[in-house]
């Protein structure tokens, strides 16, 4: 028997050199690993073995198998090249023709600025902290020091799940506490990050505002943490996305989880300050809101105020993909509409 294997795999071989047509190939194929070819006969007869050569001789013919199917593939591909070469050869084949276009997808505009914000943020020392976009109300609010009732809930009109205490978040500093009690260590070291992600508030759709955007949130705590540094860093920033000569100014404001707080403009880099339509003629865009990280959320965070502060900000790279590119309506981001999205 184990001759007869022998015998098919040498014919086998020895006869496929011969082999130089499609027609041919089938052929062969039929006869050696088809449903009735040679190496099938050889599986028919593992019944009529003595019962301990069965598993070895079913191995054996197993390997036949691999081997002349290997072969068969090889040979194949060797008769389909040789064919394309006589095709080009008699000119059969005009390779001259422009190929088919193949439709080819881009990265979102918003993933653009995500990334080219997240390379300038890395060579600031600030890593991405992942938070969630499902949250839960005390995160999004009562933690970041709006306890249930606080009038300012009310700057963020919020989608409540079936669960009350379940939402979508309204912005990304919920991620702040996540992030202090996460990398915080209970309040023994210091953190760097940015957080990206979508946000979602139930507002008017406008030319202006969505209910989806993204926000770029930015943490950093350690023991000597000033108002300058929040200055400093968010002016270099700013220097980096849009110009060198980017000049920013700071306003006073209010938010519940940062005192002080404060907003950021950088000179409107439409009309270098001059004042024309998209900065409503103040010479200014607004690109922050921002502050020192409030007692109650460091504490919240697992930090002891006494010793350790920090900074945060908030932005939202849509405004700045939108001055960038003169996309006029915030609405065409997320309507999926291919003749937009193509345009990027
Ligand atoms: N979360 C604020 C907003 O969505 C922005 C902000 C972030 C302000 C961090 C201060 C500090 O408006």
């Amino acid at each position: 028997m184990s001759n007869t294997i022998e015998l098919i795999r040498e014919e086998a071989l020895a006869s496929i050199l011969d082999v130089n047509s499609s027609d041919a190939l089938v052929e062969w194929r039929s006869r050696f690993i088809g449903r009735k070819g040679a190496v099938n006969g050889l599986f028919n007869t593992i019944g009529t073995l003595p019962r301990d050569e069965r598993a070895a001789f079913g191995q054996r013919v197993n390997a036949l198998q691999s081997k002349l199917t290997e072969a068969y593939d090889k040979r194949e591909a060797l008769i389909r090249q040789r064919a394309l070469a006589m095709d080009l050869e008699d000119g059969d084949i005009d390779i001259s023709l422009p190929a088919h276009p193949r439709p080819k997808g881009g990265l979102h505009p918003s993933t653009r600025t995500h990334r080219e914000f997240q390379k300038i943020w890395a060579d600031m020392g600030f890593h991405v902290y992942q938070s969630f976009d499902v949250e839960e109300d005390d995160f999004n609010f009562t933690l970041l020091n709006l306890p249930p009732h606080h009038p300012a809930r009310d700057m963020q009109d919020t989608f409540y799940t079936a669960n009350p205490k379940v939402l979508l978040r309204t912005h990304t500093s919920p991620g702040q506490i996540r992030a202090m009690r996460e990398l915080g260590a209970g309040g023994s070291q210091p953190i760097r990050v940015i957080l990206p992600g979508m946000c979602y508030r139930q507002e008017q759709v406008t030319a202006r505002s969505e209910i989806q955007f993204t926000q770029v949130e930015g943490l950093a705590i350690g023991r000597n943490i000033r108002m300058s540094d929040l200055k400093g860093t968010i002016a270099e920033f700013a220097k980096r996305i849009y110009n060198p000569n980017a000049k920013v100014r700071y306003r006073a404001s209010y938010f519940p989880f940062t005192e002080p707080s404060m907003e950021v403009d950088v000179e409107c880099f439409l009309c270098d300050g001059e004042g024309c339509r998209v900065c409503k003629y103040t010479g200014w865009l607004e690109i922050a809101g921002s502050g020192m990280v409030h007692p109650t959320v460091l504490r919240n965070g697992g930090y002891d105020p006494n010793v350790w502060s920090g900074f945060a900000f908030g932005m939202g790279p849509e405004r700045i993909t939108m001055l960038k590119h003169g996309i006029q309506d915030i609405r065409y981001f997320w309507g999926n509409d291919l003749r937009f999205l193509k345009q990027f």
